[in-house]
C-alpha cells in the first residue's frame, strides 16, 4: 500500500449528536448533523478501509461499503466503540457526545404539572477518555468543538484524552463546526504541531486527518 491509503486497516468512526431520554418521546441532543463523521467515512473507505460507522440517527445516506452501527444514548455509543475497540486499528470521534443525561428517564410520557419542571441530570461516561486509557497500538483522533479559547482547550482534552490528533473547530465561525457541508480546523499532534486549514468541504477535512493518520500508522511517509 501507498502513504496514502488506508488498505488493511480497519477504522472506527462515530457520527452524530447522541440523544438522551428524558421520557419515551422526547430527548437532549444538539446540534451535530453527521455531515462531519459521514465524510470521514467516505474518505476513510475511498482509501481502502474497512470502516465501522458508529452513528446517531441523521437522515444521511449511509456510507456504501461501511458496517453501520445505530445507537442513539451515549451508553449506547459507549458500549458500541468499547466492544470493537480491540479488533480496530484507528478510531475517530466525530461525534458529538452529551456530557450529561436525565437521571432517571421517565417510563411513560410526562405529563404537565407545575409552571416550572427540574430535570436532574448526570455525567455520562467520556468515550474518548476511556479509549485514551485503554490504546495500546490504535491511533485516536478527537474532535475538539470550541466557542473560546480554541487551542487551550483543544490542547488540554488531547493531554486529558491521550489522543494522537486534536481537531478542534470553532463553532462560531461561518462555515464551520455543525450542520454545515464545510469546517474550518486546526489540527494539533502531540508534540508541538499545529496546522491551520482554511475553510474547505467536510471531505477535504477528512483527507487531511487520514494524511496524517497514515504518517503515523506507517511512520514512513514524510
Ligand atoms: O455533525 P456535523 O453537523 O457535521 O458537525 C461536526 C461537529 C461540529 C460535531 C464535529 O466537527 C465535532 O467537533 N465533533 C466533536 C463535538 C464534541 O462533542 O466536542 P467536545 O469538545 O464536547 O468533545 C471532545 C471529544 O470527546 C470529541 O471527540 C467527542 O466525541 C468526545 N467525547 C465527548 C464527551 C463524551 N462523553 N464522550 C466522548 O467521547
Amino acid at each position: 500500500a501507498g502513504c496514502s491509503e488506508l488498505a488493511g486497516y480497519r477504522v472506527l468512526i462515530t457520527a452524530g449528536g447522541t440523544r438522551e431520554p428524558i421520557d419515551p418521546v422526547r430527548y437532549i441532543s444538539n446540534r451535530s448533523s453527521g455531515k462531519m463523521g459521514y465524510a470521514l467515512a467516505r474518505e476513510a473507505l475511498r482509501r481502502g478501509a474497512e470502516v465501522i460507522l458508529v452513528t446517531t440517527p441523521t437522515g444521511l445516506p449511509l456510507p456504501e461499503g461501511a458496517e453501520v452501527v445505530h445507537v442513539e444514548s451515549a451508553d449506547e455509543m459507549y458500549e458500541a466503540v468499547m466492544s470493537r475497540f480491540d479488533a480496530v486499528d484507528v478510531v475517530v470521534k466525530a461525534a458529538a457526545v452529551a456530557d450529561y443525561r436525565p437521571a432517571a428517564p421517565a417510563e411513560q410520557k410526562m405529563k404537565k404539572q407545575a409552571d416550572r419542571l427540574f430535570l436532574e441530570l448526570v455525567r455520562t461516561p467520556d468515550i474518548l477518555a476511556e479509549l485514551g486509557r485503554r490504546k495500546e497500538r490504535q491511533v485516536l483522533v478527537g474532535f475538539a468543538a470550541e466557542t473560546n479559547d480554541l487551542e487551550t482547550y483543544a490542547l488540554d482534552k488531547l493531554r486529558r484524552k491521550n489522543v494522537d490528533l486534536m481537531v478542534a473547530n470553532d463553532v462560531t465561525q461561518t462555515g464551520a463546526g455543525f450542520g454545515v457541508d464545510t469546517n474550518i480546523v486546526t489540527i494539533f499532534d502531540g508534540r508541538g504541531g499545529k496546522e491551520t486549514l482554511k475553510l474547505m468541504a467536510k471531505e477535504e477535512v477528512a483527507s487531511r486527518i487520514f494524511d496524517r493518520v497514515i504518517q503515523i500508522l506507517s511512520n514512513s511517509c514524510d
